[in-house]
């Protein structure tokens, strides 16, 4: 009878992870089947990278999977600035990510799976030829919506680390747009806290306890 019940609970609980995972998170290939590249020939990038992102819904735990080569770059930002510039040059090292640099030779094929930890504007751009492919539609943005929240295997990633957006006690206010938001806050340490406070106080919850008896 009980080993049934736990049987049942067992199912019950594989149901529910299997279809969460099924269904929460997207891998987005960036520009679909024309990938991340640019076109020398015609000098600008092979799709409309705007576009594109137009006519997708982003998630928190969702990847961007860019299919690019060696040519291109993949340069992640939340700054609005840094963005706008084209260039890494000024970029903090808070706020902006490069994905493949270092590497020195050319037309060598390249998968990037960028993970989303950031709600808000995410900002991705090619800094590859001074700029110039940046300038020429290698770049776009993204909101970045809550969606059912990150997975535990992206909650703390170094970089960046995720920052709950405000909710509660803001909810009369207007919305608050989260754009070049510093990824300092550790969320993880705080969690951690609050679980040994827990442990500190049914620990003397047992103590005093066994005082009593
Ligand atoms: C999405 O991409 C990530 C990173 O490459 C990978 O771990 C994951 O299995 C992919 N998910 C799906 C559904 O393809
Ligand atoms: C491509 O466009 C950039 C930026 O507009 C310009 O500086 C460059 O000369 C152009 N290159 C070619 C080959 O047309
Ligand atoms: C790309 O499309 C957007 C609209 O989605 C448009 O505003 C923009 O001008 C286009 N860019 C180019 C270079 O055509
Ligand atoms: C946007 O998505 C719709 C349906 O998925 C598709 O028919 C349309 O061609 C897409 N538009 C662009 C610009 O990719
Ligand atoms: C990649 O860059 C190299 C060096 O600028 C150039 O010779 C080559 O033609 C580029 N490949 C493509 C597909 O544009
Ligand atoms: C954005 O980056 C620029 C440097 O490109 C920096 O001066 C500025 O303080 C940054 N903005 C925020 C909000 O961090």
């Amino acid at each position: 009878m009980s080993s049934n019940i736990n049987l049942n609970l067992t199912v019950i609980a594989l149901l529910i992870t299997t279809v969460a995972t099924a269904t929460a998170y997207t891998n987005h290939t960036v520009g679909g089947d024309a990938g991340w590249f640019f076109d020398s020939k015609t000098n600008k990038s092979v799709i409309n990278y705007s576009s594109w992102a137009a006519n997708q819904t982003f998630n928190l735990g969702d990847y961007l999977i860019f299919k690019t080569s060696t040519n291109q770059t993949v340069i992640q930002t939340y700054n609005e600035t840094t963005y706008q510039s084209c260039t890494m040059d000024d970029a903090l090292d808070t706020d902006t990510f490069q994905y493949n640099g270092g590497n020195t030779n050319f037309d060598e094929s390249l998968t990037i799976a960028v993970p989303l930890t950031i709600q808000g504007t995410n900002y991705y751009y090619s800094d590859a030829e001074d700029g110039a492919q940046c300038q020429r539609g290698m770049a776009f943005e993204i909101l970045v919506n809550h969606g059912t929240g990150l997975p535990p295997s992206l909650n703390q990633p170094p970089p960046p680390p995720y920052i709950e957006p405000p909710s509660a006690d803001t909810a009369q206010s207007p919305p608050v747009t989260i754009s070049g938001v510093s990824p300092s806050l550790n969320n993880g340490a705080v969690e951690l806290g609050a679980d040994a406070g827990v442990m500190l106080c049914s620990l003397l919850f047992t103590f005093a306890g066994a005082l009593m008896f």
